[in-house]
């Protein structure tokens, strides 16, 4: 491994790098963008073809400490109804412009915690989602599922609405760091959830789990590793916990000294990735693992790998919707971003509007940037004969951007005539390489005004 001061200087333990679910980032996005934008580009989809769909749910009935996500707490089920009212709007005001025959490849429900919803409202929102566009042969309805947040009942209306992936956020088994993150939830417990998940027929699961939490050491992530190998998830996210209390004020409930050095990450990191391979897992991208029978780890073999708002995904489609507040939607156009606060998304829909609220059109070179980015985060490699065939650029052009990234980040990448790749060992190094594409990140250590 290289040694620390090389890895710092690049970047490596700077918690503000991207993890480029979009290119460009968010942050990014204007206000430039609005409701006509995005009304045109629905009706530019093509009749009969497949798009994916998100729903966001934006309520909790927990708020762990450790999670970054914009959620609202709420132990009443009044904001929960007029939020699935509201839901339901828009999908009655995509029904009048989707093009015929559209169907869905993908469905999303995630959060905040979707399973929060009733059984009744579970199936109230399926049905109005298939009435606008079926879900197609093949297709894949996934949903997020907080193990505390879920009955049987609940798991019969998804399983009977065509639920055919499920998600459990696990996090880590350890009671300390459990009490610690503000989110508890027992080995037997998640175990029963994932039992009850498969006696429905759902045929895949997935988990969440986090390594860099506060008092997390080789041993504790080793065992906690060990007990989520024990459910036999067919893909895991293995994300690195990121904890940002100057933008999540829960965070703060978090004494700093519990957390993990930088380089103790790493070790973590690699110590579950162990584990994943040991036990016969595929690594995928910088932070997932799937059973080589998954599909995710059929695409990555094949090289049809993808990077979207929920990271990962074996999804080609190239128009998502993303519907509920701020959720984000991505066109060939661009991308369209919803309003975020609860209020003023209800007030437009109701309004009979979209609520669309800022976003970004593609121009220049983006999707050229967008897929360098996306090949990186995807197969840690990009090749020149691909971007010459799919974009409209020149030999010299393409030679410009690989050579000035390949110059920040000298011998930690290797530039042949073929392809720019990213080595075993720079691995870890993955999201400031492609940062170095990324025209619009001012804080990057490549000088790309030069580029
Ligand atoms: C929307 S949440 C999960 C769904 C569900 N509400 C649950 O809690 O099980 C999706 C995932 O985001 C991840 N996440 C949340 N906060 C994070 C943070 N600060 N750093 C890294 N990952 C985080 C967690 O792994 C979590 O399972
Ligand atoms: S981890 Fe899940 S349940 Fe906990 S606050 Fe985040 S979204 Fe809500």
């Amino acid at each position: 491994m290289t040694h620390r001061p090389q890895l710092t200087r690049l970047g490596l333990f700077d918690a503000r790098v991207p993890r480029y679910t979009s290119y460009p980032t968010a942050p990014h996005f204007g206000t430039g963008i609005g409701e006509a934008d995005f009304t045109g580009w629905i009706q530019d989809i093509p009749e009969n073809s497949q798009i994916s769909l998100y729903l966001h749910v934006p309520f909790c009935r927990r708020l762990c400490w450790f999670c970054a996500c914009r959620t609202q707490g709420t132990t009443s089920d009044d904001p929960v109804i007029a939020y699935v009212q509201t839901l339901k709007a828009e999908l009655a005001l995509l029904k009048t412009h989707l093009p015929r025959g559209v169907s869905l490849s993908r469905l999303h429900w995630g959060g905040g915690t979707p399973t929060l919803l009733s059984a009744s409202q579970i199936r109230d929102l399926a049905e109005t989602i298939f009435t606008v566009a079926p879900l197609a042969r093949n297709g894949e309805f996934s949903v997020e599922i907080d193990p505390n947040e879920v009955d049987d009942a609940r798991l019969d209306a998804l399983a009977a609405s065509g639920m055919n992936r499920a998600s459990i956020g696990v996090q880590d088994f350890d009671p300390l760091i459990q009490k610690t993150i503000g989110r508890e939830q027992s080995y037997a417990l998640t175990q029963d959830v994932a039992e009850r998940i498969r006696a429905r027929g759902i045929g895949s699961l997935n988990a969440d789990i986090l390594y860099g939490l506060p008092h997390q050491t080789g041993p504790r992530i080793a065992d906690s590793v060990q007990k989520l190998l024990t459910l036999s998830p067919d893909r895991v996210a293995l994300y690195g916990y990121a904890h940002v209390p100057w933008m999540s004020r829960r965070q703060q409930m978090i004494p700093s000294d519990t957390m993990p050095t930088p380089q103790e990450r790493l070790s973590l990191f690699e110590t579950a990735r162990q584990l994943f391979l040991w036990d016969g897992y595929d690594e995928i991208g910088i932070d997932h693992f799937a059973k080589p029978t998954d599909g995710m780890a059929k695409a990555a073999k094949a090289g049809t790998l993808r990077r979207n708002f929920q990271g990962y995904t074996d999804d080609t489609s190239p128009v998502l919707i993303g519907l509920g507040a701020s959720s984000i939607s991505r066109f060939p156009q661009g991308f369209a971003q919803n309003v975020s606060a609860t209020a003023a998304y209800t007030k437009a829909v109701r309004a009979g509007r979209f609520p669309t609220h800022r976003g970004h059109r593609f121009a220049d070179e983006d999707t050229l940037r967008a897929r360098i980015i996306e090949a990186l985060m995807c197969d840690f490699r990009v090749s020149r004969a691909e971007l010459l065939r799919d974009f409209d650029t020149t030999p010299d052009r393409v030679e410009a951007l690989l050579r000035a990234a390949g110059e920040t980040f000298g011998d930690m990448v290797t530039i042949t005539p073929e392809a720019f790749i990213i080595p075993e060992r720079a691995k870890p190094l993955t999201r400031m390489i492609a940062r170095a594409f990324d025209a619009y990140d001012q804080t990057k250590a490549l000088h790309s005004a030069a580029v």
